[in-house]
């Protein structure tokens, strides 16, 4: 172990590694223990930063984008055919929601036949590279937990009809959990009990990976970057690419009308008169119900975690640090004496950095709206609001043989 390490765990005082520092680290460990960003900890008890002033955001309506949508579309098929476009699928989550074991694009959606969820979203992504007649880019970022996995079930799949050459996989970082003191716990003989850090850090993640080096050489200057959940998303939509381009701006949000006021969804606002993205539970009554004088919510366009993001803008803002949200979550540990806890309740401290945070960061958004029913079928839960369930609905309704 070296000694800075040990000094870390001197300074926080570790209770359950403490028991190490004569017998010796496991090897796995004292790896965990020496990339530890032990940053993390000073989070503990500390108040997050203020939120600044909060204001409506003008969003590019359905009706705009109709009136427009075949010069838009022409202009994003040329950025793609120039290949100025890649896309970025993040699916290091746990999805701890669904219940499933693997990774969440591995989940079998289909009813009568198997349609895995990375099946469904390369078939997305599919329709606009033969209709345009060129191939984006895809970069897939998993994490520890579910990387071996889920290369492994893209070879057996043939990359579900997709050239390989044209999909690389990157890793995100680790975070600890703690308990409420800032011990951090043990999830085994061997191991701490760490979890991907959020989707926030996708973008330092691709660049530790050397994937930078391969956007410059493919010339890639748009990121589309969007989540692993949402089976019905258009994926480097060139209407959307199109609207970003003649809009200027330097980043862009797929947007969705919440299905009501309350709708526990961020809404894309200003904050400061920056864009930002503003979280359900930071949201008074009287915001969320606000609405302009043709009656459309003032803080009523969801997003979808289907952005566009401009390369060069994610390069100059690449060092800076997002701050991670502290969460409450249930961690099963390994207590001193080596007797495992299951916990019923929440225990301990997760760290996560969230890519709505990185809107923030943005000097300006566009937002774009599509059509809820025909763009937007998360799967989050088993059962429910958001569930396999609904998404199978949507699918059917959409016309996709399930
Ligand atoms: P969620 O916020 O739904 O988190 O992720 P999750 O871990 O998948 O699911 P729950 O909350 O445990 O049920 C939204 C998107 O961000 C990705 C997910 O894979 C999903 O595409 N994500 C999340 C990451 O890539 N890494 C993370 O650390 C967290």
């Amino acid at each position: 172990m070296n000694q800075v390490t040990l000094e870390k765990i001197n300074a926080t005082n570790q209770k359950y590694l403490n028991q190490f520092k004569e017998k010796g680290f496991p090897e796995k460990m004292e790896k965990q223990l020496e990339n530890m960003d032990w940053s993390y900890l000073d989070l503990i008890g500390k108040k997050p930063s203020e939120k600044g002033e909060f204001s409506p955001i003008e969003v590019m309506e359905l009706s705009e984008i109709e009136d427009k949508r075949s010069q838009l579309k022409e202009n994003g098929m040329k950025a793609i055919k120039e290949g100025k476009v890649a896309a970025i699928l993040l699916a290091g989550g746990q999805g701890t929601r669904l219940g499933f074991n693997k990774a969440k694009g591995m989940f079998n959606i289909g009813e009568t036949k198997e349609l895995y969820i990375f099946e469904q979203l390369i078939s997305n992504l599919m329709d606009v590279t033969k209709e345009v007649k060129a191939l984006i880019p895809l970069y897939i970022m998993t994490s520890e937990k579910n990387n071996d996995d889920t290369q492994e079930f893209f070879k057996a799949h043939n990359y579900f009809g997709y050239d390989k050459e044209y999909v690389k996989f990157f890793v995100q970082d680790m975070a600890p959990a703690v308990d409420y003191d800032g011990n951090i716990l043990i999830e085994s003989e061997d191991s701490l009990a760490m979890s991907p850090n959020g989707n926030g850090g996708w973008f330092s993640s691709l660049v530790k990976a050397g994937l930078d080096e391969d956007l410059k050489k493919r010339g890639v200057e748009w990121l589309n970057v969007f989540g692993v959940d949402n089976v019905l998303q258009r994926i480097a939509d060139p209407v959307f690419i199109g609207a970003t381009l003649e809009s200027g701006c330097q980043s862009a949000s797929k947007v969705v009308r919440k299905a009501n006021p309350e709708e526990k969804v961020g809404a894309l606002c200003l904050e400061n008169g920056k864009p930002s993205i503003l979280e359900y539970i930071d949201l008074t009554k009287e915001m969320a119900e606000a609405r302009n004088e043709k009656g459309t919510l003032l803080y009523g366009f969801g997003v979808t975690l289907n952005y566009l993001f401009k390369v060069d803008k994610l390069r100059e803002i690449v060092s800076d640090k997002l701050e991670a949200h502290v969460v409450n979550k249930k961690v099963p540990y390994l207590k001193e004496n080596g007797e495992l806890v299951k916990p019923t309740e929440p225990n301990a401290y997760k760290f996560e950095l969230l890519i709505t945070d990185m809107i923030y960061m943005m000097d300006n958004c566009l937002g774009f709206e599509v059509v809820r029913d025909k763009e937007f079928a998360p799967v989050k839960n088993a059962k429910g609001v958001d569930s396999v369930d609904t998404a199978r609905a949507l699918l059917k309704k959409n016309g996709v043989e399930i």
